[in-house]
């Protein structure tokens, strides 16, 4: 496996080990809210010091891009990293939450992992060589459609500016689909796709550290990610629909008449 990956996951792991430390005592936690619905916890904070460690040890100079420390200046490989993924699931104690870890090179994908540590599932993946759960080969679904599709997405909380063109989206995918599913972990939500438990993503507003690796591991398990009107600006505008390729691009119209003007260009 790419060395790169390796540390990915082995990062990953330790923040997991963390993250589950502290689950039984949630009650417990310091909890701030950075913004309207956006909560950070010492949680989030001692699993990205220790994802950080880890990189930095093997790689002094690479750059890093985390949620909660920002940037750390380095060569032209950047790190990005969501050391908790579904923050507020994990202060109600609702096991649906992910570390998530992906390395750019050159502004180009090359590793990725993204842990579940209730689980026990690391799915990472690597520009060329597929896509794994463990030790087992990942391959998005072969759902040929959105009849009897399931699909997944995430209901904007903190940014509401377009909460009713989302909800026209979600009324259109709600009528021509098997399901809709809101987990609330972005990150593991691309790789339930790359797994094809799920046929499809759609999500507005997203950060690149909910799913750099995510779309590293979509596109390795044979998928396909775009932005929401099906262009290759998602990882820049955060507006982003996943899935095999089928799925992706009947999403991609069915989304089309519902979304904001102001994401049109
Ligand atoms: C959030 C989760 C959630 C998604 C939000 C993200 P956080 O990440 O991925 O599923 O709907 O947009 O911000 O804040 O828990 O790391
Ligand atoms: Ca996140
Ligand atoms: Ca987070």
């Amino acid at each position: 496996m790419n060395p790169t990956t390796n540390i990915a996951i082995r990062a990953a792991r330790k923040a997991g080990g963390i993250v589950m430390r502290y689950f039984d005592r949630i009650d417990s936690l310091k909890v701030s809210e950075k913004q309207a619905n956006d909560y950070v916890t010492e949680v989030d904070r001692a699993a990205e010091a220790t994802i950080i460690e880890v990189i930095r040890r093997a790689y002094p100079h690479h750059a890093i891009l985390a949620e909660e420390s920002g940037e750390h200046r380095g060569n032209d490989f950047l790190w990005i990293i969501d050391p908790l993924d579904g923050t507020t699931n994990y202060l109600h104690g609702f096991p649906q939450f992910s570390i998530s870890i992906a390395l750019q090179h050159r502004g180009q994908l090359v590793s990725a992992a993204i842990y579940d540590p209730v689980r026990d599932e690391m799915f990472s993946a690597s520009r060329g060589a597929g896509a794994l759960l463990n030790d087992r080969r990942l391959r998005v679904s072969d759902q040929k459609g959105l009849k009897g599709a399931l699909i997944g997405t995430g209901i904007p909380f903190r940014d509401q500016r377009y909460l009713k063109e989302y909800l026209d989206m979600l009324a259109a995918m709600v009528r021509d689909t098997a399901g809709i599913r809101r987990p609330g972990s972005a990150a593991l939500d691309f790789a339930y796709v790359a797994a094809g438990r799920l046929d499809g993503f759609w999500e507005l507003g997203l950060s690149a550290w909910d799913f750099a690796a995510g779309t590293l591991l979509v596109q390795e398990a044979g998928g396909a990610v775009s932005d929401i009107r099906g262009g290759d600006r998602h990882l820049e505008s955060g507006n982003v629909i996943a899935g095999n390729l089928k799925v992706q691009q009947a999403m991609v119209k069915v989304l089309a008449p519902h979304v904001p003007d102001a994401l049109r260009h």
